[in-house]
């Protein structure tokens, strides 16, 4: 056998073994576990990671305005805000592990985590290649479906988008092959109950909240295959849903829709495949008013984890201006955490609390830079705001305003 044919019965064999851990893993999610009921659960415990770069900046401002929130829970041991060390870039590195045992097996303690970004190591930057924590848990855990609200009331912005986030180019984004020194292939897989999960969540939510349509976003007119099963899927279930509009974008058309002033109006709820997603909800996060700003919730039956849409900002390190990141992605993710286990009320209080203190007042203005305010100057403001018995009254004129 000549020296090509040995590479591509190598990647043959690759393959094979890719299609059979699919395959395995098309049957588990078919056979998803019910959903857990959190107003049954005796007591509560919330998982708080720091992560790495700025993620213990900001994970601190957001755990400080949790245990405010929760304090009288807290007391009752009705709930209980657990930290857990060890989810450290140099930890993983030093363990070659992206989630090391010890930190899975005190995550599998909570159920629910709120979580700091993670330095994730990219091919060739002189780190071992190992894969993003991020990705780990949310495969672990089969957190499928990536919530990530954006609103600019201001702009009449209201979006919530519903990123698929267990497929994709994701799932084997660390088992493409060299196929040859001159040849790198990797792979993108949706399947048929992976597609239903995500986008039946996002018709459910328009449903729950009131809302009127639903976009699907892919690119199946050339990604035939994976997107064009994404959006059958989409018309099928769409049907299930007759009261809900629904339309289908490009993902090329829909980037630049999303800068078009009056047509991004008309949007509401967004599914999208993952890596559609991924780049998408950066793009509606900086039209918030930056990155630093979103909060995204990864969920799956039986768990969640709460993070900021955005990485871990090393840059903001290596410039010592750690100081100066901007927590309020993390404590929109934790609006969305209080929400998904039932705390509504307190969601909406913090949501409230954030809206002054991010949107409208701007009393602690994050630049990211020394002319703003530091994330604990941030953090204390929202604390005083959510303390301000006119909060409701604050937040209400302006939304007449
Ligand atoms: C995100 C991040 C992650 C992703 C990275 C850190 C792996 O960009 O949550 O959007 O690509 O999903
Ligand atoms: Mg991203």
């Amino acid at each position: 056998m000549s020296g090509k044919d040995a590479s591509y019965e190598v990647a043959v064999a690759h393959f094979r073994k890719l299609v059979q851990e699919q395959a395995e893993r098309v049957e588990r999610i078919s056979k998803q576990a019910e959903w857990l009921d959190y107003s049954k659960l005796p007591k509560l415990v919330i998982g708080v990671i720091g992560g790495d770069g700025i993620g213990p900046i900001i994970a601190k401002e957001a755990t400080r305005v949790l245990k405010e929130l929760l304090k009288d829970e807290v007391r009752s041991g009705k709930v209980e805000i657990r930290e857990i060390e060890g989810l450290t870039l140099e930890r993983r590195i030093k363990l070659m592990q992206p989630l090391p045992d010890d930190v899975l097996a005190e995550i599998r303690k909570c159920h629910v985590l709120l979580k700091g970004p993670t330095t994730t190591p990219e091919e060739g930057s002189g780190m071992p290649n190992i894969e993003s924590a991020n990705i780990a848990i949310r495969r672990t855990f089969d957190l499928f479906a990536n919530v990530r609200p954006v609103r600019v009331p201001s702009q009449g912005i209201d979006w919530i988008f519903f990123r698929e986030n267990t497929e994709g180019e994701y799932v084997l984004g660390s088992k493409g092959l060299m196929v040859t020194p001159e040849m790198a292939m990797d792979f993108k897989v949706i399947t048929k109950p992976g597609a239903e999960r995500i986008i039946r969540l996002a018709f459910e939510h328009a449903r729950k909240t009131g809302r009127k349509k639903v976009t699907v976003v892919t690119k199946a007119n050339v990604i035939k295959t994976t997107d064009g099963l994404f959006l059958e899927t989409a018309k099928r279930i769409a049907k299930e849903f007759p009261e809900i509009r629904w339309d289908g974008w490009y993902i090329d058309v829909f980037t630049a829709k999303l800068i078009d002033e009056r047509r991004r109006r008309e949007f509401e709820v967004v599914v999208l495949p993952n890596l559609y997603g991924d780049i998408v909800t950066d793009e509606a996060a900086e039209l918030q008013g930056g990155v630093g700003t979103a909060g995204s919730a990864n969920i799956g039956s039986r768990f969640g984890m709460f993070e900021a849409i955005h990485g871990s900002a090393p840059r903001m390190i290596t410039e010592g201006r750690g100081q100066y990141a901007d927590p309020l992605s993390l404590m929109r993710a934790a609006v969305m955490l209080l929400e998904h286990v039932g705390m509504v009320d307190r969601a909406r209080k913090l949501g409230k609390a954030l809206d002054v203190c991010g949107i409208y007042d701007q009393k602690a203005k994050i630049t990211g830079h020394p002319d703003g305010a530091t994330a604990g100057q941030f953090g204390d403001h929202v604390i005083s705001t959510l303390a301000d018995p006119k909060l409701d009254a604050r937040w209400e004129s302006y939304q007449k305003s």
